[in-house]
């Protein structure tokens, strides 16, 4: 198969389409505000990661398949582009197009020349892209699937593979006692041209039950097992989770000192201009965003706190996503699980309880002390 890849100083022509489109519902409210592609891990937005790990492995071309609210909020962002071209390919107006259409829908962007790389905008992934294309030239496959190991494939796309590592069935999110293995749709795929020929035009369409199946059917699709890091931040506990990871992880850690009275428990990061008053006790595991105040007497640990946010005097947050420009009372007590969408005000004495979630701007005086959604 001629593919028409060059590759120069370690720069390929392999193009990217990032789908960060849809609605992240499991990450609600917060991702009422903006996609998941931009929430922000370690205080960098996660489009960024993923750039930068582009970059790495000398791509220097991207397309974002993206709804009309999505590229604006990316746009407001100013992501560093480290000279990546990008391009932007809309869905249908208020129409999603799903995980297929999208990527129809780029098929002038794309080009017909060679295969491309597909990314699900909501993944975290250490991950080696010129190794699946080696896989799928070897294969002359039309589709190659990153795959991963997880405990629970339930929630995800799951592959049986034959010795040859062509995937024999693709199902998407079986129930947990029918899935055939435990390897999972990472997200990350590259796909030839010919997949254009696949997928229907100008409706929403699901590559994972649509298409896989068929590919699979035709003996065309492969698998690329990978062990490395690898995490789909769309649960609430998902995006804490990978927090939390890359604050272990070594490289990551630079000793705050900053001039606080507070007593800082590694570890943690802090964007710029964070302040933290007397006596309070913030880590282990706590993010927190640009601007972000804290008052005195508070306790804040395992948690992600979004820019411009204020926590007042002897307030505790444990476990929870605070979001941009929330203002948090004195003598507040927020749980593991809780989600505060963006502008939220809680006032003093207030008690969230666990996985409360407020709507953005939404005033609270009262305690809720059931799991509940606060419209
Ligand atoms: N442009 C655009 N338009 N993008 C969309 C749309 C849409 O209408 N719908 C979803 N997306 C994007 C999401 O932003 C996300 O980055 C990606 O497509 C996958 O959609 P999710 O809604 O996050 O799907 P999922 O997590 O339930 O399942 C998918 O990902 C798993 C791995 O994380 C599937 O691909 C599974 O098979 C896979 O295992
Ligand atoms: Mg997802």
């Amino acid at each position: 198969m001629n593919i028409n890849l060059q590759v120069k100083n370690g720069e390929t022509s392999l193009k990217a389409l990032i789908l960060v489109g849809g609605f992240g519902t499991r990450l609600r409210p917060l991702s009422c505000t903006r996609p998941k592609a931009l929430f922000p891990i370690l205080n960098k937005p996660l489009l960024q990661w993923t750039f930068e790990r582009l970059v790495k492995n000398g791509i220097r071309e991207v397309i974002l398949a993206v709804s009309h609210q999505a590229e604006i909020l990316i746009k407001q962002q100013k992501i560093p582009k480290n000279g990546l071209k990008i391009t932007y390919s809309r869905d249908l107006f208020k129409k999603p197009l799903g995980t297929g259409g999208p990527i129809k829908k780029a098929e002038k962007l794309v080009g017909r020349d060679s295969p491309f790389l597909v990314l699900n905008g909501d993944i975290f992934a250490d991950i080696d892209y010129k190794e699946i294309l080696k896989t799928h030239e070897k294969k002359k496959a039309l589709a190659t699937i990153a795959l991963h190991n997880v405990k629970d494939p339930s929630r995800y796309g799951v592959a049986e593979l034959t010795k040859e590592n062509r995937i024999k069935t693709f199902v998407e999110k079986p129930p947990r006692k029918l899935a055939p293995t435990n390897l999972i749709n990472a997200g990350v795929y590259i796909l030839s041209p010919k997949i254009f020929e696949y997928i229907p035009q100008g409706r929403k369409v699901s590559i994972e039950r649509e298409v896989f199946p068929k590919l699979a059917e035709e003996g065309r699709l492969y698998g690329h097992i990978f062990d490395d890091l690898w995490i789909d931040i769309g649960e609430p506990e998902e995006f804490l989770e990978i927090n939390r990871t890359l604050l272990n992880s070594t490289a990551l850690l630079q000793k705050h000192k900053m001039r606080t009275r507070g007593k800082i428990e590694e570890p943690v990061a802090f964007d710029k201009n964070v302040l933290i008053g007397e006596e309070s006790v913030v880590g282990p595991y706590a993010v927190l965003g640009r601007n972000v105040t804290i008052g005195n007497n508070v306790y804040i640990k395992d948690s992600v706190v979004f820019p411009n946010a204020v926590i007042s005097d002897f307030s505790i947050v444990n476990g929870a996503i605070i979001g941009e420009n929330v203002v948090i009372g004195k003598k507040v007590k927020i749980n593991r699980g809780c989600i505060l969408g963006d502008n939220v005000k809680i006032e003093d004495n207030v008690t969230l309880a666990n996985r409360v979630s407020i709507c953005p701007a939404k005033e609270v005086s009262e305690s809720v002390l059931k799991p509940k959604c606060v419209i």
